[in-house]
């Protein structure tokens, strides 16, 4: 294959091998629409997770960060697992370690670990159940109301999920810096002053401020399911999602709430990884089975509900 082949060529390749190979590509909504464009699914954490689960394919392909790759091993242990990028992390993830879950676990007997699906698979071996920004008020809920509950890694889905179940939940410091510092309240008063009548979307990784002034607080699906009834809306999470609504409702009028929230890691990948990734098999992610075991646990807790 020569080095000029072209994203057409490139696309057909991928088709192609994806037959050859019995592969699934599975797309995060973040993902540059190029990647979006050979997507078996695109969809938000829970969507990849419950495609990976019923998956029946000899390989998964998974476009997005390290921690979507292990979930989707190990709802499909069967499966060759890929990932498009080696380097595709998730920062957020990386602000808890299982050992010092494990100390404040110590220190907090009584307490019920909730992980946000955004974290790596030591902490949820370390965890109770598993929630993602979907279903994380469902998840708390279902925790008896007498229960103490530490939330991690994400302070921001925690105190957002609190205050939706007006529930005491202890929050670990963790954040998104995409939806942290790169969404902010001067983007807020700018697009309600210019876009007045358009409905604000944001993801629950965002702060409390701006969550408080969204009209929906939502996933990435719940953003898409959204705009895909609704004509006019403010994107409020990483703006791959504002270029994938953009591109499949060009007549709506949509605009993103910050044109800086940019995950670094979801951009790592381009289609030429995928071509190489699924030709060569490489980037496998392989998960230690005793952790993988006490880990898949908190994921069958949350899927089950
Ligand atoms: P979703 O599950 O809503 O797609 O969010 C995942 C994520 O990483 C948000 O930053
Ligand atoms: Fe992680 Fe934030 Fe990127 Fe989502 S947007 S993958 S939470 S760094």
């Amino acid at each position: 294959m020569t080095a000029e082949i072209n994203n057409y060529q490139l696309k057909k390749e991928i088709e192609e091998l994806k037959k050859v190979k019995d592969a699934i590509i599975l797309v995060h909504n973040y993902q540059p629409l190029e990647i979006q464009s050979i997507g078996d699914i695109i969809g938000d954490s829970l969507q990849l997770a419950q495609e990976a689960a019923k998956a029946k394919s000899s390989i998964i392909l998974m476009c997005g960060v390290k921690f979507m790759a292990e979930t989707a091993k190990l709802l499909s242990p069967q499966a060759k697992v890929l990932l498009s990028h080696i380097e595709a992390g998730c920062p957020m993830a990386d602000m808890i370690t299982a050992e010092e879950l494990r100390d404040y676990k110590q220190q907090h007997p009584d307490i019920v670990t909730v992980c946000y699906v955004n974290s790596s698979i030591g902490v949820k071996a370390e965890s109770y159940i598993c929630c993602t920004s979907s279903n994380a008020v469902k998840i708390v809920q279902s925790i008896p109301e007498d229960r103490n509950i530490l939330f991690v890694p994400d302070q921001n889905l925690g105190s957002y999920v609190a205050h939706s179940l007006k529930r005491k939940i202890d929050v670990w410091k963790g954040y998104c810096n995409v939806h942290h510092h790169f969404i902010t309240m001067d983007d807020v008063n700018r697009v309600r002053h210019e876009y007045p009548g358009y409905k604000l979307l944001v993801h629950p990784e965002c702060p409390p401020e701006i969550v408080e002034e969204a009209d929906l607080v939502a996933s990435t699906k719940g953003i898409a399911d959204y705009v895909a009834a609704n004509d006019y809306a403010i994107i409020g999470t990483e703006y791959g999602m504002y270029e994938q609504l953009q591109h499949r409702y060009p007549q709506k009028h949509l605009q993103p709430l910050s044109v800086n929230a940019i995950c670094k890691n979801m951009k790592k990948g381009s289609l030429k990884d995928v071509y190489t990734v699924l030709r060569d098999e490489i980037n496998e992610v392989t998960i230690e089975p005793e952790i993988a075991k006490k880990a898949l646990k908190a994921l069958n807790r949350m899927l089950e509900i």
